[in-house]
């Protein structure tokens, strides 16, 4: 496991742009799985501009994010189909045919999901996913319980995502109760994995995760310390409690 621990948000999100920009360089096709969130739309702005400036191509790249709330229209403003688009999508280069973001609103949910599952399976596999991490220690929308799923799933939000999203919304009662996520298992079959975390409201999410030396699935972040090929990017905000 490495772990960075950068001065500030700008450059903790410099940094990721340039592991996923040299991962780029090395294999045209990169296969990405990219989060929403507040986290990463620095990188995701930094990434923009090397496309712009420098002419970082993501022509060939196929993405998979990790969730979307369900029975939202993802023309919905805070759908995450409308927050990828706005936020990353509609300024790159990218090949709308090779954007994959979880259906809010399937037919079959069940047959979706292992589909979901399946079609990042037949891509080769994601090669370099990008994760936020929730207050609570949550991973995409895998959240804290007595047992975690492996595959794509449809899943209910814990009170604490739904006030933590709230902020995105009119009012808490706007906020989705479900999701569809990718699961710990699909997560950690990534060849590379790269968690995100910045400001102080991480800082004792951090210090659980990197202190308490407990893997645990009320912790679901904690099995990502058994992949053998996991980055932490930090701002010192977030590093602080475990920094001490
Ligand atoms: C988003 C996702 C979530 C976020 C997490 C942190 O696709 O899967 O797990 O990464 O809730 O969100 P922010 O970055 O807003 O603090």
């Amino acid at each position: 496991m490495k772990i960075f621990i950068e001065k500030n948000y700008t450059d903790l999100s410099k940094r990721v742009a340039d592991i996923i920009e040299s991962e780029m360089k090395e294999k045209s096709n990169l296969v990405l799985g990219l989060a929403t969130g507040s986290t990463p739309v620095g990188t995701y702005e930094e990434l923009i501009k090397r496309y712009k400036e420098e002419g970082l191509d993501f022509s060939k790249i196929t993405t998979f994010n990790l969730d979307e709330y369900l029975g939202i229209p993802h023309d919905h403003v805070n759908s995450y189909h409308y927050f990828m688009e706005e936020n990353f999508f509609k300024s790159i280069n990218i090949d709308n045919d090779k954007i994959n973001i979880p259906n809010g609103n399937p037919e079959n949910v069940e047959e979706y999901c292992k589909a979901y599952d399946k079609k990042i399976e037949n891509q080769g596999g994601i090669d370099i996913q990008i994760l936020g991490i929730g207050e609570n220690g949550h991973i995409a929308f895998n959240e804290p319980d007595d047992k975690l799923y492996l595959g794509t799933h449809v899943t209910d939000l814990t009170e604490s995502t739904i006030k933590a999203n709230s902020r995105f919304f009119d009012s808490i009662d706007d906020v989705p109760k479900k999701a569809i996520t990718m699961g710990l298992g699909s997560i950690m079959k990534s060849k590379k994995i790269l968690l995100l975390a910045s400001g102080k409201n991480k800082a004792n999410t951090i210090k659980k995760l990197l202190k308490d030396g407990v893997v645990s699935t009320h912790n679901p972040a904690s099995l990502l310390l058994l992949h053998p090929d996991v980055t932490i990017i930090l701002d010192e905000e977030a590093a602080e409690e475990y920094m001490k």
